[in-house]
């Protein structure tokens, strides 16, 4: 971790994640475009910034290159800051950070993606537990190295006072190693992820525990999607030894190594707040988006693709967690069970390829695949393609499948919240049937309006499709319209101001 710094920015507020708010793409002359980044976060993030006073130097927002179309477009400014290299962010300066690609590497995919993402969604199976040996540990230091990266740079940019809201599990160090160089700043941590139970998060080595739990508690503000996140939360960082929870505080007396925590008052500790901020989305601009022309040409294709029958839709990146393969099994099982549907609904699976680096996630796009074939080969029938599978990332489709949706499969085996829940309730013109599994961090505020499921229980998940396709039309009507209220309730810039608002007010 490097020294504290002297020096200081202009920034009053920052904001860090992995994934940026642009990201660059090679054009056909060898020139560089700009695009907006992609990824649940920025959808939240992407507004708020906008909205942004028009003062360059207000929010500074760092990220880092996610390949070399980023790299060289951070390497045309001396600071990596886009808007100084002459580029259009809109209202937030862009810092981006050109990390080494092995260190990147190591933090992105072998930590982040490969043993927090597995630890946080529960999703090493018995026979597949992580192994942290010699090559975990080195994997480990590119982690804190890159987190270091994040620190200095935003202890480069902050006013003195300046509030940073740090975003998620790739940046688990940020907060304390940032209040060691700049014990002057306001610092915000936020979890997109879920939070694994202690018995779970005990898989992780020892030390690696207590540096993620107290990288976190280096911040005044810990947010979490749901109370179940935050609770969790709290039950691992009790265990810790100098580490006092109540009431959605946490008290920390002593770091890591049982040093005195930094910033401790002599009356006993540092006060951590915790607070549970539940992301939704802006209907109203997920509509005006709806209305605009490749949305409805994307439609119209998909309407003569189903040529009339019913659709049952899912949007997913290709990522485990998501649970695509049980979900498409009990389409199988509902197909088998109830003869009546084939030839009067057709499954479209928009399944976007993700992590493509790490083989775990490369398989699973292959077991989709595998099964979406499979489904076909055994039901098609000359005027009947039972399964459509999308693989190509494309927004306005993924809009257009959600406004024409009569049923919606959200089944991941966990997941922090699940926006496409909420998107979809937002666009429906079909009053889509939500099938909603009780481990997504959206049932705590749509399980009401749902139809809730075991995401393993396939049986029950074609049991509830089957539910979904006969309910009455009034039922559907009022279920989606509380989904829809549920869904607007939160909107990513007022999730934003208030979590702002909050760490200013912090003492
Ligand atoms: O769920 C947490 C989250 O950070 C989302 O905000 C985002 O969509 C995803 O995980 C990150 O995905 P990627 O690895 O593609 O950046």
């Amino acid at each position: 971790v490097p020294a504290p710094s002297a020096a200081t920015g202009t920034a009053r507020v920052l904001v860090a994640s992995n994934r940026g708010p642009v990201a660059f793409a090679d054009g056909p002359d060898g020139e560089l475009l700009l695009r907006r980044g992609a990824g649940g976060l920025v959808s939240g993030l992407g507004q708020a910034a906008a909205d942004a006073p028009p003062d360059a130097d207000r929010l500074v927002w760092v990220c880092a290159a996610l390949g070399d179309a980023d790299r060289r477009a951070a390497s045309r400014a001396p600071d990596g800051r886009l808007d100084r290299a002459g580029f259009d962010t809109g209202r937030a300066a862009v810092r981006i950070l050109d990390i080494d690609q092995e260190i990147f590497d190591r933090a992105y995919n072998a930590v982040a993606n490969r043993v927090l993402w597995f630890v946080q969604h529960l999703l090493y199976a018995p026979a597949s537990q992580p192994v942290f040996g010699a090559r975990f540990r080195q994997d480990w230091a590119a982690y804190q190295a890159y987190n270091a990266m994040f620190a200095e740079a935003l202890a480069q940019e902050a006013a003195p006072g300046a509030c940073v809201l740090v975003q998620d599990y790739h940046l688990m160090l940020v907060p304390g190693q940032l209040r060691r160089m700049r014990p002057d700043l306001r610092i915000a941590h936020f979890s997109h992820t879920p939070w694994a139970p202690p018995d779970y998060f005990r898989i992780l080595p020892d030390d690696v525990q207590a540096q993620l739990l107290h990288g976190l508690l280096g911040a005044d503000r810990l947010g979490f999607l749901t109370d179940a996140w935050a609770d969790a939360f709290e039950r691992c960082a009790e265990a810790l030894p100098g580490v006092a929870v109540h009431d959605r505080q946490v008290r920390v007396l002593a770091q890591a190594d049982g040093a005195q925590a930094d910033g401790v008052e002599a009356d006993g500790g540092r006060l951590v707040r915790i607070g549970v901020h539940p992301l939704g989305v802006d209907v109203g601009e997920l509509r005006d988006r709806a209305a605009q022309a490749d949305v409805a040409g994307r439609a119209a294709e998909l309407a003569a693709l189903a040529g009339g029958r019913r659709l049952i839709v899912r949007v997913d990146r290709t990522e485990l967690s998501k649970n695509i393969v049980r979900g498409l099994l009990a389409y199988r099982e509902l197909l088998r069970a109830q003869p009546r549907w084939r030839g009067q609904v057709m499954h479209l699976v928009c399944a976007y390829p993700s992590r493509h680096n790490l083989p775990e996630y490369r398989e699973y796009t292959q077991a989709v695949r595998r099964l979406a074939a499979e489904i076909n080969d055994e039901f098609a029938e000359d005027d009947w393609c039972p399964l459509h599978l999308e693989v190509t990332d494309d927004y306005p489709r993924s809009i257009a499948a959600l406004s024409l949706a009569e049923v919606l499969v959200v089944n991941p085996v966990r997941d922090g919240m699940n926006l496409v829940a909420k998107e979809g309730a937002a666009l429906s013109r079909r009053d889509a049937v939500l099938v909603l599994s009780r481990e997504a961090g959206a049932y705590a505020e749509m399980g009401g309006a749902a139809l809730v499921v075991n995401p393993f229980d396939v049986q029950a998940t074609a049991a509830a499709l089957h539910t979904a396709l006969i309910m009455p039309a009034a039922e559907r009507r009022r279920r989606a319209a509380e989904l829809a209220a549920v869904a607007g309730r939160l909107p990513p810039r007022i999730w934003f101001t208030d979590q702002l608002a909050a760490l200013a007010a912090a003492p």
